[in-house]
């Protein structure tokens, strides 16, 4: 992202915050100093915390200050119904995802975000868009649940930055299963669409869930980057709300269930897995 969009996202955001209907510029970002970085919540500092995934301005560790554009790699030859199916139909036919996630809704999405799996090589490209389906599969189990189970008895409000909406639920949402408030923050401002005063819209609509995932991908955490950056599957792992607990020791378990789905993606589309694949 440039620096100019971080700048009018920094805008946004703090319209966001006052709760104004014109933006104003508020402090926050402009607090920090020439070495710090604003985290993905307004706060200045250095290191990953704060260069990191979603890092909104200074010498963000991601900000590539080259604009790109996108290779001409056609996304829907390599989702073809066949690659979407396969997934599709291993979610029972009572999944509430049935129906809800369809490779159009997807396609439609992806037009949003012309970079996605179109930066780099092809083999870029395929491994890109087979490691953003393994997120989809494991925070879906294969596009069975649209919400997370037992999501609205959880409380996922917290951090003033954020304000929750009365009445509202914060919990797991989309392919991603976007949860937190505040991420439901960083994506309103990243995607153009106010997902923090309405999350059910998430799990309403297919384009949006989408969309939502494909922000978080690339925009407000940044796997894009991590893969066509050569840093591999795992360091997605490590940026998903959900997985980077898991790393480490975390949850053995559950990171190699993810590299499973990469890896056996990575097959379907002939290409290999690459370095990092796991965290
Ligand atoms: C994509 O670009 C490459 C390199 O410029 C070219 O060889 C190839 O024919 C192009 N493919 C299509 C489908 O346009
Ligand atoms: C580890 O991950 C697996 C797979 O997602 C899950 O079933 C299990 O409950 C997790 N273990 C712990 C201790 O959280």
């Amino acid at each position: 992202m440039s620096a100019t969009m971080h700048n009018l996202l920094k805008i946004i955001l703090a319209g966001i915050l006052a709760g104004a209907t014109l933006p104003t510029v508020m402090s926050g970002c402009n607090d920090c100093d020439a070495d710090e970085c604003c985290s993905p919540y307004g706060y200045c500092g250095t290191g990953d915390e704060y260069c990191g995934a979603g890092c909104q301005a200074g010498p963000c560790n991601d900000i590539d200050s080259t604009p790109t554009s996108p290779t001409n790699v056609s996304v829907s030859d390599i989702v073809t119904d066949t690659f979407f199916d396969e997934i599709m139909d291993q979610a029972a036919a009572s999944c509430a995802g049935k129906g809800f996630y369809t490779r159009s809704a997807f396609l439609e999405a992806a037009d949003s975000y012309p970079l996605f799996g179109r930066e780099g090589s092809i083999d870029d490209s395929k491994r890109e868009i087979a490691a953003a389906f393994a997120h989809f599969t494991y925070e879906t189990d294969h596009f069975c649940y649209i919400e997370e189970i037992d999501g609205p008895s959880k409380d996922y409000c917290e951090e003033d930055a954020c304000p929750c909406t009365a009445g509202k639920g914060y919990y797991g949402r989309g392919p991603l299963q976007l949860k937190w408030n505040c991420n439901y923050a960083v994506v309103s401002y990243d995607a153009g669409f106010d997902v923090l005063s309405n999350p059910d819209i998430v799990a309403s609509d297919p384009v949006i869930a989408f969309k939502t995932a494909l922000c978080i991908w690339m925009d407000s955490y940044d796997m894009h980057w991590s893969i066509v950056e050569g840093y591999g599957f795992g360091a997605t792992i490590r940026q998903m709300s959900d997985g980077w607990l898991d790393c480490d020791g975390g949850n053995s378990t559950a990171v190699n269930v993810r590299v499973e789905y990469y890896t056996e993606y990575c097959n379907r589309l002939g290409v290999a897995p690459g370095d990092g694949i796991t965290c």
